[in-house]
């Protein structure tokens, strides 16, 4: 595996996120002034990803800069065989959730299959993507363009190791923030495996992140808990509902 980065984004934008300075994780994402701000992104080709950065941030970059990222230990298995997923796919989740035996995430791959087999879908968002496994999935049915998010420092690390073991880093970024780092109007597909409290929480951004006529697979919550979601009232559709030992997981479209 070649090098991994860190890459220190300073933006300046008239729609500044509203990005969690309060969590431990991110401590170093220093608002500088009311508009300006740092995002970290993980990569192993800073030009290569510089070049694709405005197609994701709002704003105008204004400085950048890099640290080394030390290589985990975590022990990459292949997919073939835990979920019907793909011969080729290679994951290491030691420190990070997602190796696709949780039903939270069979929910979300099955959901993505129907997506994907019906749709044709460009660019996906990627919301808490853990080791990245929804996000390598969509890649290797044939998505262009993901932004992969993560709050979590070392789920954004691991989450790159499996990227480029699996030589897809030309084609997502992967950024440690939260929903709020997604450019408006700019995805087709949202996916997030997330706790009901965050779920709600992102719900009403999901209609300005996607492009008309967007779609949302939404899971990790349990039946109930989805049931009691007013779809309608966040501008969205439930389309198609899965269920697996008490987990369920959406299908919602952007409404108008
Ligand atoms: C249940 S795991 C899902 C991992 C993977 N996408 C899957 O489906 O197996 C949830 C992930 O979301 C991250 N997370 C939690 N809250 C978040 C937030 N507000 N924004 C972005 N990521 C978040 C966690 O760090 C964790 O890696």
């Amino acid at each position: 595996m070649g090098k991994m980065i860190r890459l220190f984004v300073r933006v300046r934008s008239k729609r500044p996120p509203q990005l969690p300075l309060d969590m431990p994780a991110f401590q170093e994402f220093q608002r500088i002034a009311p508009d300006e701000f740092v995002i970290p992104f993980f990569c192993s080709n800073i030009n290569e990803l510089l070049t694709r950065l405005q197609d994701v941030l709002e704003g105008e970059i204004i400085e950048t800069w890099v640290e080394p990222l030390q290589l985990l230990e975590g022990e990459s298995k292949s997919l073939h065989g835990d979920i019907t997923l793909s011969d080729s796919l290679r994951l290491s989740t030691t420190f990070s959730f997602g190796s696709g035996k949780h039903p939270t995430t069979r929910l979300c791959i099955d959901l993505l299959k129907e997506v994907l087999t019906h749709r044709n879908i460009k660019t996906l968002f990627d919301i808490g993507t853990g080791s990245g496994i929804l996000a390598l999935f969509a890649l290797s049915l044939g998505v262009e363009k993901v932004l992969a998010a993560d709050i979590d420092f070392n789920s954004c690390k691991e989450a790159l190791m499996n990227v480029v073991n699996n030589s897809y880093q030309e084609k997502i970024i992967i950024v440690q923030a939260n929903h709020l780092v997604g450019k408006r109007n700019s995805f087709d597909l949202i996916t997030a495996n997330l706790l009901k409290d965050t779920i709600i929480k992102m719900l009403p951004e999901f209609p300005l992140l996607l492009k008309k006529e967007g779609l949302g697979i939404i899971s990790g919550l349990t039946e109930e808990q989805l049931g009691h979601i007013d779809f309608q009232s966040f501008g969205l559709l439930l389309q198609l509902l899965k269920t697996e030992s008490g987990w369920a997981a959406g299908l919602v479209q952007k409404l108008g």
